[in-house]
């Protein structure tokens, strides 16, 4: 069944948890589609883990809406969601509202994710005053990097965690149907979620939140550059692909493959003719 937001607002109001994951490509989307994951995000993790960035900072709408297309090509039933890229949102509302206007238009997204607070409320407003569904993203916001000075936890003194929980309330008010909670205490994310109406979607955030989040490269194993604590990894894909791609020179170099089987045959007398 196809997923919305009504999906995500009513699994909130049955107590059902609701499952993220990222995906950037056709057949990662058509695979995590089918196996029944309620949400695909389109992160501008991708900036990481596809293009080999060292953070999301360089990432443009122009990425963002190629590999957002394909993942929407691929998602039959989950709820696609766009990340929107850095500067493509805090520069303005109005810009805001052209670019989330642009991966709905170009990119096919069911949804789009901005990070920040009270500060972003007035381009959450207008964006889902235009009819796109927003999806909020507090805790640590990975485009903010430079002001945070690193991957931390967030929200840990009395002030930080009283300022995470009015900036859900916030975007809550400001119409975000969702909102991602990222690298704060556990029972901080518990508090928020009993206090806002909307799904809290989790990474690194505990297991009380409403959904949980990962970056598909991190739970299969496929990303070795820095694994986060709350990262759990639900398989070794990556130690199967590289035993897979050295099997493979292996076989090309001692002539084992192509075998028979993989050849196309042309008739013997056609064959003949040529020599
Ligand atoms: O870009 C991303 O993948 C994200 C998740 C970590 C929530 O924003």
């Amino acid at each position: 069944m196809k997923n919305t937001v009504v999906t995500f607002r009513e699994a909130k109001q049955k107590g059902e948890k609701l499952t993220m994951l990222t995906a950037y490509d056709y057949s990662t989307a058509k695979l995590i589609d089918e196996a029944g994951v309620n949400s695909i995000l389109v992160g501008d993790s991708l900036g990481n883990v596809i293009l080999g960035y060292e953070d999301t900072i360089s990432v443009t709408m122009e990425d963002m809406i190629h590999h957002g297309a394909a993942v929407s090509r691929g998602a039959k039933n989950a709820l696609v969601v766009i990340d929107m890229p850095f500067m493509s949102y805090q520069t303005s509302v109005y810009d805001a509202v052209v670019n989330a206007g642009r991966l709905m238009k170009e990119g096919r997204a069911g949804a789009v994710k901005l990070e920040g607070g009270a500060e972003v409320c007035p381009q959450i407003q207008a964006i889902t005053a235009a009819g796109i569904p927003v999806v909020a993203h507090l805790g640590l916001t990975p485009q903010s990097i430079n002001a945070f000075g690193g991957f931390k936890v967030q929200g840990k003194s009395e002030e930080a965690a009283r300022k995470l929980i009015e900036d859900a309330k916030a975007v809550e008010e400001a119409g975000a149907f969702a909102v991602v909670l990222e690298c704060v205490p556990a029972k901080l994310a518990e508090l928020v979620t009993k206090e806002v109406q909307i799904p809290t979607i989790g990474i690194g955030a505990g297991n009380v939140c409403d959904g949980q989040v990962l970056v598909y490269q991190d739970m299969l194993g496929m990303f070795s550059d820095f694994t986060p604590k709350f990262v759990k990894r639900f398989a070794n894909v990556g130690e199967v692909m590289k035993a897979a791609f050295e099997n493979y020179c292996k076989e090309v170099q001692t002539g084992e493959f192509p075998a028979k089987e993989h050849e196309y045959a042309i008739a013997d007398d056609v064959i003949e003719k040529l020599y």
